[in-house]
């Protein structure tokens, strides 16, 4: 096997890869162009990648109340603290923010997002947590985020949330509506399943 010890080289085996996998369902996705990119940089060794590259992906939707409001340093030591986690644990997905509500969509194999999810739903920072939507997916939509933070427009988030209570018309009303990108990939993703 060439010494894949340089960048260089990484980037050679994994072109021919991509190039092997081309057309095939083989061909990687977002989240795995995204491992092999960090491979590229060593970022990640072989063995880091392969351990990631679950294929059994849970998405899990869930909409809570914050105890207190959060202030922008809160919000930010949340986030360092979930990211740093999330990042160990190969975890995706996006939390928003509005006038002390949150939505956060949680990505990843089942085991580590349902862990995640207790500890989360036991957090004293909010309340009323209520499960949205909790189910198995071919894919992730937040591959690049290791937990995206977008504080978003409270009549965007309303339409948001109870256009993904009801059925699909309101949901092509919101997609008209809605501009944040992060709301709309979570209403894609949504309409979707
Ligand atoms: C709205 C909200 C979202 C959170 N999202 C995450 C997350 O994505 N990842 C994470 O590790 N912790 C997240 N946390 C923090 C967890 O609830 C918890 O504090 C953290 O995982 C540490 O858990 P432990 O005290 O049981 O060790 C979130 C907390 C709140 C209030």
């Amino acid at each position: 096997m060439d010494d894949l010890s340089t960048e260089a080289a990484r980037r050679r085996a994994i072109a021919l890869a991509t190039a092997l996998a081309t057309n095939t369902s083989l061909a990687p996705q977002a989240y795995e162009r995204t491992l092999l990119e960090r491979y590229a940089l060593g970022e990640l060794t072989l063995d880091q990648v392969l351990q990631r590259l679950d294929t059994r992906v849970q998405q899990l939707f869930y909409r809570s109340r914050a105890t207190q409001a959060f202030a922008e340093d809160h919000l930010r030591a949340l986030m360092d603290e979930s990211r740093a986690h999330n990042e160990a644990h190969g975890i995706t997905g996006v939390l928003c923010y509005s006038e002390r509500q949150f939505v956060q969509l949680l990505e990843g194999t089942p085991e580590h997002v349902h862990a995640l999810y207790e500890r989360i739903q036991r957090d004293p920072r909010h309340a009323q947590v209520t499960t949205l939507y909790d189910e198995a997916s071919g894919q992730r939509f937040f591959a690049n985020w290791q937990m995206g933070f977008v504080r978003v427009d409270a009549d965007e988030f309303h339409w948001v949330l109870t256009s993904l209570a009801r059925p699909s018309d309101d949901q092509e009303l919101a997609r008209q509506y809605v501009q944040d990108p992060a709301l709309r990939l979570l209403l894609e993703a949504f309409t979707r399943a």
